[in-house]
């Protein structure tokens, strides 16, 4: 570790005044007037980046530096921490030596100091971090993902690492990536049958949908798990709420039911809000301001109210009953679209809803069948802005409903044995819940679309950068 130099966020206080310091970052913006330089370098460890001001009387070199003082170059600068005498910062750094290490030609460099789209921004994936938004965006996810992690631990739970590669299709919703060591193009060529008995695994294989099935494997034995990591779906959605790639927090508790399950969900997303106001009070009010002014009352929202509780039917009539023209007819036994759940978040509750108890034709076999043979114990909650953020349920413990629901749903039951073993051996009342981390980061951001809240946003058509 280097510890010859400060991070920005670290040194940005009166109490430094006066002292010898050494800063290193990017520039981002550069303003000259009569032999100074005011230049303002960011390193990426706040939003806030500092004032240095190069003085040519103080600075040796400083006429074959201006030249290469434009935004984006990399640099180093050592100087004396003073009270800045102009509005806009309270301190600046005096700089006694600038070296560059590597410059960014404003000819190419395509991070002008203008404001760039969103959309822009996406065609530069690799250098968008350097812009204010998603540096912000970036280091609110880290602070969310850690706390997730405080949350669990504080409730006694274990962190698993469930598996990428699998061979079931836990939605049972058919969009799964496969995964071959097979010459696809060579098999292509040969026009020859597709034998996977010669595969790797010796059968197919898929990337995961969802870690829930061996996180239920756990939960069978430690009592309270949870995973967290990729998951990946070949849906063809071009929206702004769909990755191909994206990361679902899983929590997976022996002895609860689908009430105990609400509880969490709620609990966690209250935490969750709670802490990242707390940790990120700079870059979230940077969202407030610049992306979304209705922010802060959407947040507010959730952590101060009770969640609303309405089971599917409930959901039903009221959409129904609502005069309003939705694009979906509202029907018993279709799903909820995204239309009809932003009613019921957004004009209805005004705040947080949970819905539950859906028709069981629409929801996965896991889903614990209901007294009333035709609903299961699901629970999805819908946020203002975002609709689904989670969807969980209690899962079928009693092995002659489930393997009778895996049959209906035409799974492959020897994919599945090991998961009847759970129900064989020791089965217990139990219930989790998915949660997707994009779609949090969105609603604590405001960012409309969900390739601005994730790094590399993998989407159809579209892997490289
Ligand atoms: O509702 P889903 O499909 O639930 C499951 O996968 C369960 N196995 C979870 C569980 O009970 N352990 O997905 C959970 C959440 C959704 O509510 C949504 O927030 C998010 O994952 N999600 C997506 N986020 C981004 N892009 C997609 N394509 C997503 N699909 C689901
Ligand atoms: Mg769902």
């Amino acid at each position: 570790m280097q510890t010859d130099y400060k991070l920005i966020s670290r040194i940005m206080a009166k109490k430094n005044i006066g002292a010898d310091l050494e800063i290193r970052g990017w520039l981002r913006t550069k303003r000259e007037s009569k032999g100074i330089s005011f230049l303002n370098i960011n390193d990426g460890s706040s939003l806030a980046g500092i004032q240095v001001v190069a003085d040519s009387a103080r600075l040796e070199n400083y006429q074959s530096l201006v030249p290469v003082l434009t935004t984006g170059c990399s640099l180093r600068v050592r100087g004396e921490l003073v009270k800045s005498p102009a509005k806009g910062q309270e301190v600046e750094l005096l700089a006694a030596e600038i070296e560059i290490y590597g410059p960014a030609p404003a000819e190419s460099y395509p991070l002008q100091k203008k404001r760039h789209s969103f959309e822009f921004l996406r065609g530069i994936a690799h250098l968008r971090p350097r812009t204010n938004t998603l540096g912000a965006m970036t280091r609110i996810r880290s602070n969310l993902a850690r706390t997730i992690h405080d949350f669990f631990h504080r409730h006694n739970f274990y962190q698993i690492h469930t598996p990428i590669i699998t061979t079931s299709d836990c939605e049972g919703a058919g969009e799964m990536f496969n995964v071959t060591s097979l010459d696809l193009a060579r098999l292509a060529e040969q026009d020859d049958q597709l034998d996977f008995r010669r595969d790797f695994f010796g059968c197919p294989a898929s990337l995961t949908v969802s870690g829930q099935l061996e996180a239920e494997a756990y939960a069978l034995a430690l009592g309270r798990v949870y995973t967290f990591g990729p998951t990946f779906r070949a849906e063809n959605s071009h929206t702004s709420r769909h990755l191909a790639e994206f990361w679902m927090l899983e929590p997976e508790m022996a002895f609860f039911d689908l009430a105990d399950d609400m509880n969490l969900a709620e609990n966690l997303l209250k935490f969750l809000i709670t802490e990242v106001l707390e940790q990120s009070r700079e870059d979230f009010n940077f969202f407030s301001r610049f992306v979304d002014k209705s922010l802060p009352a959407r947040l507010q929202a959730v952590r101060e109210n009770n969640f609303v509780r309405i089971s599917y039917s409930e959901a039903v009539d009221l959409l129904r009953k609502s005069g309003r023209n939705f694009q979906y007819p509202v029907k018993w036994g279709t799903d909820l679209q995204a239309e009809h759940e932003r009613f019921l978040a957004e004009d209805y509750c005004q705040g947080p809803v949970i819905v539950f108890d859906y028709p069981k034709a629409i929801k996965p076999f896991y889903m614990r069948l209901n007294d009333d043979g035709r609903t299961v114990a699901a629970m999805d909650v819908l946020l203002p802005g975002i609709g689904e953020i989670i969807g969980g349920s209690q899962r079928e413990e009693r092995f002659a409903p489930l393997l009778a629901r895996m049959e209906e749903s035409q799974l492959d039951i020897k994919n599945y044995d090991w998961y009847l073993d759970l129900r064989r051996y020791g089965t217990v009342p139990h219930a989790g819940f998915g949660l997707g981390f994009e779609r949090l980061v969105q609603f604590v951001t405001g960012l409309a679309n969900i390739r601005d809240v994730i790094p590399f946003p993998r989407v159809p058509g579209n892997a490289v950068g």
